[in-house]
């Protein structure tokens, strides 16, 4: 029996793809590559020594599914695969309702029609929106995101919820993601952003590796101990091993699990740029920019119920973070391109 990974090629798929490999299970992954590299493939397999079966084929398209589902043997599915981009779910927010709504009511109608209830989902923190008080919780009402990408992971929550009521034999997990960065220690996989990144590490990385003449801190003026905003950064190695202690609880009894996935520390943007300076010895250049429009000041985890219910915590630290980073970048300056 097969875990059926969508969005395998991915940043935070191919990790879980790793980790699940590691396991000795079987993993098949449907990616349609729209931003990704099917170089990927023979990455996990340099790294694991396995290679998963591999359809480019997008999630939407129901009865390309169904012929992957006929042909495998799937016990579960993991769906990663979705728009991510926040600033662009403002600028085309049609295509991020459409694909990320539309890709998991196609996933569940087909998981059905085959008899599989068991999936984990990828959600963010940006589900308990801007009025919730840190560090959150899962018990916590959902708020309002400030993206239509937000809004796409309150909805498909909801959905899947709405599935369970309708079909108590579902196992569902939901998981809210912190910051993931990062990259497998190999430095053979990692995060690999079309164009200018929106994200802060991946820009570090990009200064770090003389892609980028300097860093643009957005603001510095929030009330926070250096005034600089605050996140709950989460080694991607670490998220990928959460995902295989969530599938595995899915085994327990269905039910719709909501687990945080960060470390419940938080760091600023300072902090993060001079650990990444002490543990690479590469000089990043910043300049205090304005604030970005839709920042919070600070969030970060309460992860006690991850540890209580999947024995689950994060095991690596800002300097792992930095040094992983900066491993993959410097040996992928182009990230899968051009090799
Ligand atoms: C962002 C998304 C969030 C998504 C997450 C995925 C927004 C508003 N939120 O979170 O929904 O789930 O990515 O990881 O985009 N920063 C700089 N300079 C930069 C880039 C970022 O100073 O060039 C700062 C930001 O202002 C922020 C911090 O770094 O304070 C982290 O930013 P980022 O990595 O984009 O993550 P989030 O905004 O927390």
């Amino acid at each position: 029996m097969s875990i059926l990974v969508t969005g395998g090629c991915g940043y935070i798929g191919s990790h879980t793809v790793v980790e699940l490999l590691n396991l000795g299970k079987e993993v098949v992954i449907v990616d349609d590559l729209s931003n990704a590299s099917a170089k990927v493939v023979d990455r996990i397999e340099e790294i694991t020594g396995k290679r998963p079966s591999f359809y480019q084929q997008d999630v939407v398209d129901k009865d390309g599914l169904r012929s992957i589902f006929k042909k495998e043997q799937i016990e579960a599915s993991i769906h990663f695969a979705a728009f991510k981009a926040v600033g662009e779910s403002v600028q085309k927010p049609g295509a991020y309702y459409e694909n990320n709504i539309m890709s998991i009511l196609s996933l569940v109608e087909v998981m059905a029609e085959f008899d599989v209830k068991k999936i984990v989902f990828s959600s963010s923190a940006t589900v308990y929106g801007s009025l919730n008080p840190s560090p959150y919780k899962e018990d916590m009402p959902v708020g309002v995101p400030t993206s239509p990408y937000g809004q796409t992971k309150v909805m498909c929550e909801q959905i899947l919820r709405d599935i369970y009521i309708s079909d108590n034999n579902w196992s569902i997990s939901l998981l809210r993601y912190f910051n993931p960065i990062g990259a497998h220690e190999s430095g053979l996989i990692g995060e690999d952003p079309s164009g200018i990144p929106n994200n802060l590490m991946p820009f570090i990385a990009q200064v770090a590796v003389g892609k980028r003449e300097f860093l643009n801190i957005f603001g510095d003026d929030y009330e926070t101990q250096d005034g600089t905003c605050v996140r709950d950064y989460i080694h991607v190695v670490d998220l990928a091993k959460g995902h295989v202690k969530a599938l595995d609880k899915l085994n327990q009894a269905p039910d719709v699990y909501t687990y945080n996935l960060g470390s419940g520390q938080g760091t600023s943007v300072l902090e993060l740029v001079h650990t990444f300076v002490a543990v690479t010895g590469v000089d990043i250049p910043y300049k205090m920019a304005p604030r970005r429009a839709g920042d919070l000041a600070s969030f970060y985890a309460n992860a006690d119920k991850a540890l209580a219910d999947l024995n689950w915590k994060t095991e690596k630290s800002i300097e792992d973070m930095c040094r992983d980073t900066w491993n993959w970048q410097s040996k992928n300056p182009n990230g899968y391109e051009n090799q």
